[in-house]
């Protein structure tokens, strides 16, 4: 059984997804050990409440200090003893302490196909204003391992997604979520139970 931790901001609809596919049997041996959000009011911990699952939340708020913060986050999930951590929408650049404790056991869902409209100030509907101002007619979304760098790591999976005439940024967000985030991302951790269980 691959244990895993997800971290949100939001909504919370990529974490619907995991849940939705674990429910259904797509996504097998994957348990969801705990739900840790940065937002008090991320709509994403009543989505995990309103399954029983654990769901936290760390508050850079709730700190004087930067470090203490990054202290408690690590604490928060070293406490859920995952196997890996999924970043769904968790819009906090993740801090040293956090990589270095679970090197290579981090997937980030990132809204557009890296090394397209990525990196630092890309997130959220920012990443679809910057594709629809380009006048791209191909966009998607990417998981990928998190390492130092703001959305630098190996690529586990991508999936395009057509940008349609009149588009907005909305509406974009909306099919790249439908067509490529909900699916890639609950494949991506099936991939990676599938090869903890060879292992
Ligand atoms: C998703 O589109 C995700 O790809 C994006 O935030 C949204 C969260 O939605 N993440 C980033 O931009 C990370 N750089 P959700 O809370 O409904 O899953």
């Amino acid at each position: 059984m691959l244990k895993i931790a997800v971290c949100v901001s939001g909504g919370g609809t990529n974490l619907q997804a995991i849940i939705d596919s674990i429910k259904s049997g797509r996504l097998e041996n994957v348990e969801i050990v705990r739900v840790i959000s940065n937002n008090p009011n991320a709509y994403a911990l009543e989505r995990a409440r309103n399954e029983g699952i654990d769901a936290v939340c760390v508050s850079p708020k709730s700190f004087s200090t930067r470090d203490e913060f990054n202290s408690a986050l690590l604490d928060s999930l070293n406490e859920a003893k995952p196997d890996l951590v999924v970043l769904a929408g968790f819009l906090v650049v993740i801090p040293k302490n956090v990589i270095e404790a679970y090197r290579g056991r981090i997937i980030n869902i990132h809204p557009s196909l890296i090394p397209s409209f990525c990196g630092t100030g890309y997130y959220g509907l920012k990443v679809h204003e910057a594709a629809l101002q380009r006048g791209v007619k191909i966009t998607g979304a990417t998981v990928h391992y998190v390492d130092e760098g703001t959305d630098t790591g190996p690529i586990i999976m991508q999936k395009a997604v057509e940008v349609k005439e009149g588009d907005t940024p909305e509406i974009l967000q909306r099919r790249v979520m439908e067509q490529a985030e909900w699916i890639i991302l609950p494949e991506s951790i099936g991939l990676i139970a599938k090869e903890t269980e060879k292992k």
